[in-house]
């Protein structure tokens, strides 16, 4: 079968886009990078693809009059490439109604969180202030709302007593490269079902045990 078209939307360093590049290497991946789309010129994630010898195209939001008039280029780029699956890969532009309806069930979106919890910027700051034990990451749908959507994945990581922005961030990356060319390859292989606003995963296993952090003591049984 003919790898998928997939679009891929940056804003910044790229390494999830990396992720999807590395996965694509393999061989058996059943998914290709039509093109990457960023809105901010000279970043890193743009190198990164054209190392790999993809298609790049730059809009920059600030020259756009509205919203509207960059998701329109946006879109018109998409489209044209045949991608069938966007990824949002750290790109950090609100996305109007009518773009995300366009893409409905097949615009995807990675969040440095364990939705719905912590939406929004500053995420693994607000995580540490909480006191939370745990975060992690989520792909999921896109729908209008801001980091909202039917989930498809998540991965979860301890939150430690010590730990900064940047320990905790790199920690939840490690299992954002991991999950969102897992999702990727579970929607170009088809096993990947919306049913009401909840997504279901044809023959994705449930995983065992149970995460409990801090650790407790073992308990005495006799
Ligand atoms: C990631 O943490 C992603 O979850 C968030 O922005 C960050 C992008 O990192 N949306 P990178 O550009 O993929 O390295």
């Amino acid at each position: 079968m003919d790898p998928l078209p997939i679009a891929v939307l940056i804003s910044g360093r790229g390494t999830n886009l990396q992720s999807l590049i590395n996965a694509s290497l393999q061989g058996d991946f059943p998914a290709r990078i039509a093109v990457v789309v960023s809105n901010k010129p000279g970043v890193e994630g743009l190198v990164r693809a054209a190392r790999a010898g993809i298609r790049t195209a730059v809009f920059d939001h600030r020259t756009y009059e509205s919203r509207e008039a960059f998701d329109d280029a946006v879109r018109a780029r998409i489209d044209a490439s045949g991608a069938r699956l966007v990824v949002l890969a750290g790109f950090m532009r609100r996305l109007s109604p009518a773009f995300v309806a366009h893409y409905r069930d097949r615009l995807i979106n990675i969040h440095p969180s364990l939705l719905p919890a912590f939406p929004g910027l500053d995420v693994h700051r607000r995580v540490i202030e909480s006191g939370a034990r745990f975060s992690g990451c989520t792909v999921h749908f896109v729908r209008a709302e801001l980091d909202a959507g039917p989930i498809i994945l998540q991965a979860a990581v301890p939150v430690h007593p010590g730990d900064t922005e940047a320990s905790l961030a790199a920690r939840v990356l490690e299992m954002e490269h991991g999950a969102l060319p897992q999702a990727v390859r579970w929607f170009a292989e088809g096993c990947i079902r919306v049913e009401g606003e909840r997504v279901q995963v044809d023959g994705a296993a449930p995983p065992a045990g149970v995460l409990v952090n801090p650790f407790p003591a073992q308990a005495n049984v006799s």
